[in-house]
C-alpha cells in the first residue's frame, strides 16, 4: 500500500497568460488530496477501482490519464482510495493536486519518487485531459511553497518543462509574510472550456494578445514586490490583474461581488485560477473583516495558510505488493 498527498493552489498572478508563456506566481495551501494504491491481486477480475467504483475515464479523468500512461501494462490491477480537502473546479488546484498525487503513488510504488519527474509527467497528464495547459499548477502543486514559472532560466531554478516549442522555467519563490483570503463562490467553473475561450480570443485578436503580454509584465513587477514586500504594490498588482482577466472573459458576477466586498479591508483582491466562478483571493492585513465581508457577499471564506510540503509520500509498506 502506498499513500501519497499533494496540496492545491493559488495563483497570485499570470493565469491564462502563462499558457502563452508569459510568467505566473503560485502557492501551495494547506488543503491536500491523498491518495492511496494497493494491489488488486486477489480479484484480478474486479480490475481497477477508485473508492469502490470501476475506473472511469469519464469520472477519474485525471487518475485513468496517468494510469493509462504511466503504469506497467504488466503490473495487477490497482485499488484506488482518494481523499480530499479542496472543494472540486473550485480554483484552488484540486485537478493538478489529484494528478500529482496519484503519479506521485505510481512513481513512489515503482521507487522512483522524484519531484522534477512528477511534475514533468503530472504537467503531461494534465495537458492532455484539460486540452492545453501550463504547467503552473502541477508544478507548485508537486514542489509546494511559492512558484514562479518564467520563459528563461533565472536564480532559484527547480526545474525546466518544454512542450512543442514551449519552454517553462519552474523557480522557488521566496515570500514574505503575507496574509492571503481565499474566497469560493460555489460556482463550479472547469478549466478546459475556459482555457479554450481564452485561447479563441487571443487567436483572432491582436487586443487579447496585448492584455497576455501585460498581465506577463504586471507579474513580474509582482515578483519584485513581493521581494520588497511591497504590500501597497502587491495589491494594487492584484486588482488590475483581476481588471485584465475580466476583460479576457473569464469573471463571473459572483466572484466580482467577493472581490468588490473583499477590497474595501484588502490592499488588493482578484479571481484566481481559471475564474468562470472558482474563487479570487484578497491581501490583507485584517483577515477576520475581509473572511466576515466575503461570507456576508455569498461566498465561503478560507483564511490561507501556504504549505511548503509539495507532493508527500505519507505511508509506504510492503509488501503491497
Ligand atoms: C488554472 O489554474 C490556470 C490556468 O492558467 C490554466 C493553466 O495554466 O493550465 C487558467
Amino acid at each position: 500500500m502506498v499513500v501519497v498527498t499533494a496540496p492545491g493552489k493559488l495563483i497570485l498572478f499570470g493565469e491564462h497568460a502563462v499558457v502563452y508563456g508569459e510568467p505566473a506566481i503560485a502557492v501551495a495551501i494547506d488543503r491536500r488530496i491523498r491518495v492511496g494504491l494497493a494491489a488488486n491481486e486477489g480479484a484480478q477480475q474486479r480490475g481497477f477501482t477508485v473508492n469502490g467504483f470501476e475506473l472511469s475515464p469519464r469520472y477519474h479523468s485525471f487518475i485513468h490519464r496517468a494510469i493509462q500512461q504511466y503504469y506497467d501494462d504488466d503490473g495487477p490491477p490497482l485499488t484506488i482510495t482518494t481523499d480530499s480537502e479542496l472543494p472540486s473546479a473550485s480554483g484552488m488546484g484540486s485537478s493538478a493536486a489529484i494528478t500529482v498525487a496519484t503519479v506521485g503513488a505510481l512513481f513512489a510504488r515503482m521507487k522512483k519518487f522524484d519531484p522534477a519527474s512528477i511534475a514533468k509527467v503530472g504537467f503531461d497528464v494534465e495537458y492532455t485531459v484539460q486540452g492545453r495547459a501550463s504547467p503552473i499548477d502541477t508544478s507548485t502543486s508537486t514542489h509546494g511553497a511559492a512558484i514562479l514559472l518564467d520563459d528563461t532560466a533565472r536564480d532559484a531554478l527547480l526545474w525546466h518543462l518544454s512542450r512543442d516549442d514551449q519552454h517553462w522555467y519552474i523557480h522557488h519563490q521566496e515570500l514574505p509574510r503575507l496574509t492571503l483570503v481565499a474566497g469560493n463562490t460555489g460556482v463550479h467553473a472547469k478549466t478546459g472550456p475556459l482555457v479554450a475561450k481564452v485561447r479563441r480570443f487571443v487567436e483572432r485578436s491582436g487586443f487579447a494578445r496585448d492584455i497576455v503580454r501585460e498581465i506577463g509584465e504586471l507579474t513580474l513587477d509582482a515578483a519584485d514586490a513581493l521581494a520588497e514586500a511591497d504590500h501597497e504594490r502587491i495589491g494594487a498588482l492584484m486588482d488590475r490583474n483581476h481588471e485584465l482577466l475580466a476583460i479576457l472573459g473569464v469573471n463571473h458576477p459572483a466572484l466580482e461581488r467577493l472581490v468588490k466586498a473583499a477590497r474595501k479591508s484588502a490592499y488588493g483582491a482578484k479571481l484566481t485560477g481559471a475564474g468562470g466562478g472558482g474563487s479570487m483571493i484578497a491581501l490583507t492585513d485584517d483577515p477576520e473583516r475581509t473572511a466576515a465581508a466575503i461570507e456576508k457577499a455569498g461566498g465561503e471564506p478560507i483564511i490561507v495558510e501556504v504549505t511548503t510540503r509539495g507532493v508527500t509520500i505519507e505511508q509506504s509498506t510492503e509488501p503491497d505488493e
